[in-house]
């Protein structure tokens, strides 16, 4: 989009992610991004947020969201993001997300966001009527990481897009205020197996919350009936599993299937494969849905028990949120200086 280039950043490594509080989590969210979540805190400093002030960019339910928030959460302590070493906080806690997002407001083009996909696909023909909020939720998603200075950010291949906007966004404020490294240009982690997951239903649509189908999706708390029931429904062709992971070309039903397999078991594609080549999905159906039943039950027990306990959430997310604040508090002060604004308390 831009062609401005912008010195090495030389500030610490930092991740950051996030997740809408809209509706359960799936397969998709769990594959695609929660568990490099957990993989990734071993070796970095992580901030992994539940996105509210997006998730109200369309219809909501005031009465709900703040659930919402504490079932995301709940979803990624129970998924192995331990709240002590990673910081779990809500967006609207932090109030350096919404200033820095106006300030990009001021940044991004109105052309970078014409051309955001996600958007589109969202508003359809309706986009006269849909949210400016929802125009502009890239940029918020910017803000987002780099209140923080976020360096990498694990998400779906989705995201891939938003990404790209974001290091642009990052790329032209240094540029513009004369402020060279001072943003990184964070990027994006996506590869892994995981990082599309297509709808059960229909292999050339993304596993995703707003499908109307709940047969399209697994959910995090689906139980193992649910699960051999959804999969077993799944959508494939006649033809047995091929041996190679070429023959999958043109069959996306089952190369989905057979890279949730490979996903959840670690293997490769090309492994699952190996195993199951030439046999028919009677059989692979079946040790799918235990394999997914098992990664997923305990998580779900998980949630269930800290579900059980708001006020101990509330304690952990309020917690992030301090935490959360400490970091962006001086960033802010430095993005406010360099812009020229006058900013609160002087
Ligand atoms: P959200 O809430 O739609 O999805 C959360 C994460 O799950 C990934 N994901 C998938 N991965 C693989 N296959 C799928 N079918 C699938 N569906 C969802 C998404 O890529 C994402 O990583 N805009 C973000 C939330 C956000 C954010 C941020 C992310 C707001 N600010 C800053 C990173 C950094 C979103 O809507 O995610």
């Amino acid at each position: 989009m831009t062609d401005v280039t912008s010195p090495a950043y030389t500030g610490p490594r930092r991740v950051f992610s996030g997740m809408q509080p809209t509706g359960g989590l799936h397969l998709g969210n769990y594959l695609g991004a929660l568990v490099k979540f957990v993989r990734l805190q071993d070796d970095n400093e992580c901030l992994y947020c539940i996105v509210d002030l997006h998730a109200i960019t369309v219809d909501h339910d005031p009465k709900t969201l703040q659930q919402q928030c504490r079932e995301v959460a709940a979803a990624y302590i129970a998924a192995g993001v331990d709240p002590e070493r990673s910081i779990i906080f809500v967006q609207s806690a932090v109030l350096a997300h919404t200033e820095l997002a106006w300030i990009f407001n001021c940044v991004a083009r109105m052309g970078w966001l014409q051309r955001m996909t996600q958007f589109k696909d969202k508003a359809g023909k309706n986009a006269e009527r849909m949210s400016v909020g929802l125009f502009d939720y890239p940029v918020l998603q910017a803000a987002d990481i780099l209140a923080y200075k976020g360096t990498h950010v694990p998400v779906g291949e989705d995201q891939k897009q938003h990404l790209e906007l974001s290091r642009d966004i990052a790329a032209k404020f240094n540029n513009d205020f004369n402020a060279p490294g001072f943003f990184p240009l964070p990027e994006p982690l996506i590869q892994g197996p995981g990082a599309r997951i297509m709808s059960l239903r229909d292999g050339k649509k993304k596993m995703s919350k707003s499908d109307p189908s709940d047969m399209s999706r697994i959910n995090l708390t689906d139980d193992a009936d649910a699960i051999a029931n959804k999969l077993k429904r799944a959508t494939t062709d006649s033809l047995p599993i091929p041996d190679t992971v070429e023959a999958l070309e043109g069959r996306a039903e089952v190369e989905n299937l057979v890279g949730i397999y490979a996903a959840l078991s670690g293997e490769t594609p090309a492994q699952v494969l190996g195993v199951w080549g030439g046999q028919g999905f009677a059989a692979f159906k079946p040790a799918l849905a235990d394999l997914a039943a098992a990664k997923l039950a305990p998580i779900a027990d998980e949630m269930r028990r800290l579900l059980a306990d708001p006020a101990a959430l509330d304690r952990t997310l309020r917690h992030g949120a301090e935490r959360a604040h400490a970091i962006a508090a001086p960033i802010m002060d430095d993005v406010r200086r360099i812009v020229g604004l006058w900013g609160p308390g002087r």
